[in-house]
């Protein structure tokens, strides 16, 4: 099979958030290298756009029901990929990931509850509970030698005070994929303070090899597990996504909850999600996928650290995103923003929004052509050389 990650895609003119969001949100020139949200710069796998090729040519877009087959597809891929046994009938669609965790939020805790989360973590779980008014009780990572691990102590303080855990697995920014051990305690902790876990796994498809992702119900069947093929064969912008909630009183609620928001499949997302998760060559496609973004994430971290030694950065076990500490060069957010924009021409995402440890970071998306990446480096080198010089 050919390389996926180092096929061209030219994604200007497409509506793409990351490429054409540059300039309708940012007024930013098309020369400012996107390295942000998380899609990636590949098409998606042919069994894929195969698949919805052949739905849209029926010519036949009423409103649809979750289908059958997009929930007996998630329950055959975990028992394949993740060596767990899913109850079709416990899968219910989510238009996105995101829905799908505020949605469980609000349907099973009330206002003024306690819910924790571990920072740095991906903005939309402080921001979802805050809008839901629920209060936010963080458990900070900490930084070990090379890599983030969890602060149990924190975790148990915060457990104590809450009624739901917002768990990103793997985690969004940091890159961890967590151990059996550390979930098994994490698991501990929950089940001595009677705190639901919700397991946000949408990034567990791009586990790489080397590394070995357990599904959080597989140790335990009464987690909520919400993912999607979104992140794995970058689909992200069809919504197929999906909630697994094996306890029935919280699967009505978080239904009836849904209903309220009028939260129905398209046509195409039950497609893509039986190609992505039933077709062989879909299942042989990722495997690539995830073979290169591992090489890639290597090369990435290797460059960096000779390039650009003034910054730090940690090897990913997973997906495409790299959490890179700035601190040294000594801006302020809103000062390394321009500075990144304005005069280095690299948009990144900035880490205040991961929370309070992240404002001297930023997260990069590497899941685009390595020229880009080569011309991002570059750009770093050449700005901070040019900062160096008398004015
Ligand atoms: C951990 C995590 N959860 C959820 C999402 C977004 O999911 P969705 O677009 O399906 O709401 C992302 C996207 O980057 C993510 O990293």
């Amino acid at each position: 099979m050919k390389s996926i990650l180092h096929q061209t895609l030219d994604r200007h003119g497409t509506d793409s958030v990351k490429w054409d969001g540059l300039e309708r949100w940012f007024r930013l020139k098309s020369d400012v290298l996107p390295l942000w949200v998380a899609d990636i710069d590949i098409r998606t796998a042919p069994a894929i756009s195969e698949a919805l090729a052949a739905r849209a040519s029926t010519g036949e877009f009423g409103y649809t029901l979750f289908s059958q087959d997009a929930q007996r597809a998630v329950r055959s891929w975990y028992g394949r990929r993740h060596d767990t046994e899913v109850d079709s009938n416990h899968v219910l669609f989510s238009n996105g990931v995101v829905p799908g965790l505020t949605h469980i939020v609000e349907a099973l805790t009330e206002v003024g509850d306690g819910v924790v989360i571990q920072s740095p973590v991906y903005p939309p779980f402080h921001e979802l509970v805050t809008g839901l008014q629920r209060d936010v009780f963080d458990a900070p990572l900490i930084q070990v030698a090379d890599r983030f691990e969890m602060d149990f102590d924190a975790l148990e303080e915060a457990m104590v005070q809450a009624k739901l855990f917002l768990l990103c697995s793997p985690h969004n920014p940091v890159g961890r994929v967590w151990s059996e051990d550390e979930l098994k305690r994490t698991l501990e902790l929950a089940r001595r303070h009677d705190v639901i876990v919700v397991s946000d796994e949408i990034h567990a498809d791009l586990t790489f090899p080397t590394q070995g992702h357990v599904a959080l119900n597989r140790l335990d069947s009464n987690v909520i597990t919400v993912s999607a093929p979104s992140k794995a064969f970058n689909i992200a912008g069809l919504f197929a996504s999906y909630i697994i909630c094996p306890n029935d009183a919280w699967r009505k609620r978080i239904i009836q909850v849904q209903n309220k928001h009028h939260v129905s499949p398209t046509p195409f997302a039950n497609t893509a999600i039986v190609a992505a998760y039933t077709d062989p060559r879909a299942e042989r496609w990722l495997d690539q996928l995830r073979a290169e973004l591992e090489e890639q994430a290597d090369y990435l971290v290797g460059r960096m650290n000779e390039a650009l030694p003034q910054l730090t950065c940690f090897m990913p076990e997973a997906s495409y995103l790299l959490w890179i500490d700035f601190a040294t060069l000594g801006l302020s957010p809103d000062e390394r923003k321009k500075w990144l924009q304005q005069d280095v021409r690299i948009f990144l995402s900035p880490g205040l929004p991961f929370g309070e440890s992240g404002q001297t970071f930023e997260r990069m998306n590497f899941g685009t052509r390595r020229e880009i990446l080569d011309e991002a480096i570059e750009r770093l080198v050449r700005q901070i050389a040019a900062d160096k010089q008398p004015q």
